[in-house]
């Protein structure tokens, strides 16, 4: 049986990392096997990858050479790891996917999501998550939990650029109700995780013990 894709997304410092960390534990306390990824990232091409993309010194990346990045970062991710993993009938949880390519790159820099949606289809091969977390925090309150010091190229951008970018999940939400989840992220985190917990155990777990 195939394994089951896990997304969590959200603007930057809504508490994706945190979760996840629960969850890994929480799959290792039930000796469920998984694997745990980052975007860009989780392979060594893509960490180079990830290396261009947030350093706050490549000041001229274009927006359409950003999508491009993230894409060939995905695609690698996409074909050494993920899908491996799936067909091994193992869970992949995965920090961030092509959701935040439509939130960031297409809301955020506003480029067309038409190109967005067929780019990130060929790199993935339209893999698509079973479920996808969207943790759901006003851009204020997410930046107040970053420190400013070591913000990254992306995070360096103003509040009104994670104001679209947070109206672009509301949108990913609507456009996919079968597998996105939204979570009010401004609770503690151990009440973000008990829901999570919650509906993992309702649509997935319980699903599998079924078939
Ligand atoms: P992300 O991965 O979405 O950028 P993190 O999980 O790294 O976010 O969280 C960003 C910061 O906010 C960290 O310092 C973390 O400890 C803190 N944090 C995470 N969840 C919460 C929460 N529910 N309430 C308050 N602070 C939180
Ligand atoms: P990261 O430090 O991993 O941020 P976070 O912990 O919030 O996930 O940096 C990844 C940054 O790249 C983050 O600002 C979101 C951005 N990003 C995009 O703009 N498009 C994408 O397709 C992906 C995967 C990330």
């Amino acid at each position: 049986m195939l394994g089951k894709f896990i997304t969590f997304e959200g603007i930057d410092g809504s508490g994706k990392s945190t979760q996840i960390k629960m969850l890994q534990k929480e799959f290792e306390r039930n000796g469920i096997v998984y694997k745990s990824f980052r975007e860009p990232g989780g392979t060594d091409l893509s960490e180079k990858i990830r290396k261009i993309l947030l350093d706050k010194n490549n000041i001229k990346l274009t927006s359409p050479s950003e999508c491009l990045l993230f894409a060939a970062a995905r695609a690698q991710l996409t074909k050494e790891q993920i899908r491996p993993a799936i067909n091994r009938g193992e869970f992949v949880i995965c920090d961030r996917f092509v959701d935040s390519t439509i939130a960031y790159q297409g809301y955020g820099r506003g480029l067309d999501l038409k190109y967005l949606y067929k780019i990130n289809s060929f790199a993935t091969d339209s893999l698509n998550p079973d479920i996808t977390f969207i943790l759901d925090l006003d851009s204020k309150n997410a930046r107040g939990r970053l420190s400013e010091n070591v913000l990254d190229r992306m995070e360096v951008s103003g509040t009104d650029f994670f104001d679209r970018i947070r109206f672009g999940y509301k949108k990913i939400m609507e456009k996919n109700p079968e597998r996105c989840i939204e979570i009010n992220a401004n609770r503690s985190k151990e009440d973000i995780f008990k829901d999570i917990k919650k509906i993992i155990n309702k649509k997935i777990i319980k699903e599998i013990q079924c078939n």
